[in-house]
């Protein structure tokens, strides 16, 4: 007979699991779920040797274990504290806990700037529903805030290192799924940045999954930015046959427009399998996936706003009132302005879709909204006022 397995006894905020010697707290934490589990800005399951940076993951251990019940001096990173058979843990139960993860979020929030309105990450950034749950109203930070200026990493990514929180995820990613890392964090203390040293592109196959594990906006896809906000798009669940990756993506969609491709990520906000680059940026077509239906998204969040799966309308009476007649439009909104008119596919825009995109300038981005209605493929080059070309042509317009 196979020999049982010891299981610990730990419990947390008063609820009790067994779980196999070698868990850590944050682990068993997720296995009870709800309110128990701390939060966890560098720790990603699926990234070895994630964890142990952002001390997001607070919590106090009241018994270290049963051989040994004494608690533990200070408060412990949850995602790298093993448990023990015994063990007792303090998370939402403890106010020293909360206060410490408050005085967390403050210290992340340093130098992160608070331009959610304008980020594109808004409404799915692990920073921002942190802040909510845990954050303070105000910060006590008088200095000057560090700030770099934005770096195209390659066609597809872009970094905003004035978000960065050096949670390192992006890092392991890359050391997990290229050949070769060609971006680190150089520098100590406050002078690490994230960074290429020399600009090197990010150009391996599976790269974009850096934008992925990203828990804020510092990396980005430069193919969505600015196109639309999370909270518009529908996401669905797809596949397509891949030779690279499985294929298994979420589509962002807005209407027949795809938006964005993300790989499908799982409660925790992980990534459950990577996809490679042409899968996330290159297939942008309805007809170049099978749609398998809507994610299930939680209702807690923003992206659910206006999502309903299911939904039963009312009985519209207003046909039967008017005699058979349709309603007049009162104002259609294309028929009087150039913003976003419907046959552009602001999918097939290279770069972000701002104001000046639409404002018909002829060289600069109102080439590209010519382009894609004429049907031209994309500039890869992107449209980003960093990328050089662009903003040659727009000193040379303002001459
Ligand atoms: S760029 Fe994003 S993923 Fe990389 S260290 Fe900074 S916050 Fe973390
Ligand atoms: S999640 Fe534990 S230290 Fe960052």
């Amino acid at each position: 007979m196979p020999e049982e397995k010891k299981l610990f006894k730990v419990t947390i905020d008063n609820i009790t699991i067994e779980v196999e010697p070698g868990t850590t707290v944050l682990q068993a934490a997720r296995r009870i779920g709800g309110d128990v589990v701390p939060p966890a800005m560098c720790y990603y399951s699926k990234l070895k040797g994630s964890g142990g940076k952002c001390r997001t993951c607070l919590v106090r251990v009241a018994a270290g274990s049963t051989a040994d019940p004494r608690p533990m001096p200070k408060l412990v990173a949850s995602c790298r504290t093993n448990v023990m058979d015994g063990m007792v843990v303090e998370s939402m139960t403890n106010n020293t806990v909360l206060e410490a993860r408050k005085a967390v979020v403050e210290f992340l929030l340093i130098n992160h700037p608070l331009d959610c309105p304008v980020c594109d990450q808004a409404g799915e950034c692990d920073l921002q529903d942190l802040s909510y749950d845990h954050g303070r109203e105000g910060t006590r930070y008088e200095f000057e805030r560090r700030t770099f200026e934005r770096q195209d990493l390659g066609p597809y990514i872009q970094l905003h290192m004035t978000r960065c929180i050096l949670c390192f995820r992006c890092v392991f990613a890359a050391d997990q799924l290229t050949n070769r890392r060609v971006h680190g964090i150089l520098d100590r203390g406050d002078h690490s940045e994230i960074a290429t040293y020399i600009e090197k592109s990010l150009d391996n196959d599976f790269i974009g999954n850096v934008i992925d594990v990203c828990p804020v906006g510092a990396l980005t896809d430069r193919t969505f930015r600015f196109k639309n906000r999370v909270w518009f798009t529908k996401p669905v669940e797809a596949h397509r046959d891949c030779s690279k990756c499985s294929g298994k993506v979420r589509l962002w969609m807005r209407g027949d427009e795809v938006l964005r491709v993300t790989a499908r990520k799982d409660q925790w906000g992980e990534v459950e399998e990577w996809i490679c680059n042409e899968c996330r940026f290159e297939k942008k077509k309805v007809s170049d996936w099978i749609i398998e239906g809507p994610t299930k998204v939680n209702r807690h969040s923003v992206i659910s706003a206006g999502h309903y799966v299911g939904v039963k309308k009312p009985h519209e009476a207003l046909p039967e009132v008017m005699g058979g007649r349709k309603p007049k439009l009162v104002f259609d909104i294309h028929a009087v302005s150039d913003v976003n008119p419907t046959e552009v596919d602001l999918a097939l825009l290279p770069g972000p879709a701002t104001s000046e995109t639409f404002d018909g300038n002829p060289n600069a981005y109102g080439k590209n909204v010519t382009d894609v209605k004429i049907g031209i493929e994309p500039n890869t080059e992107g449209t980003d006022t960093t990328n050089p070309n662009i903003s040659e042509l727009k000193s040379q317009n303002s001459k």
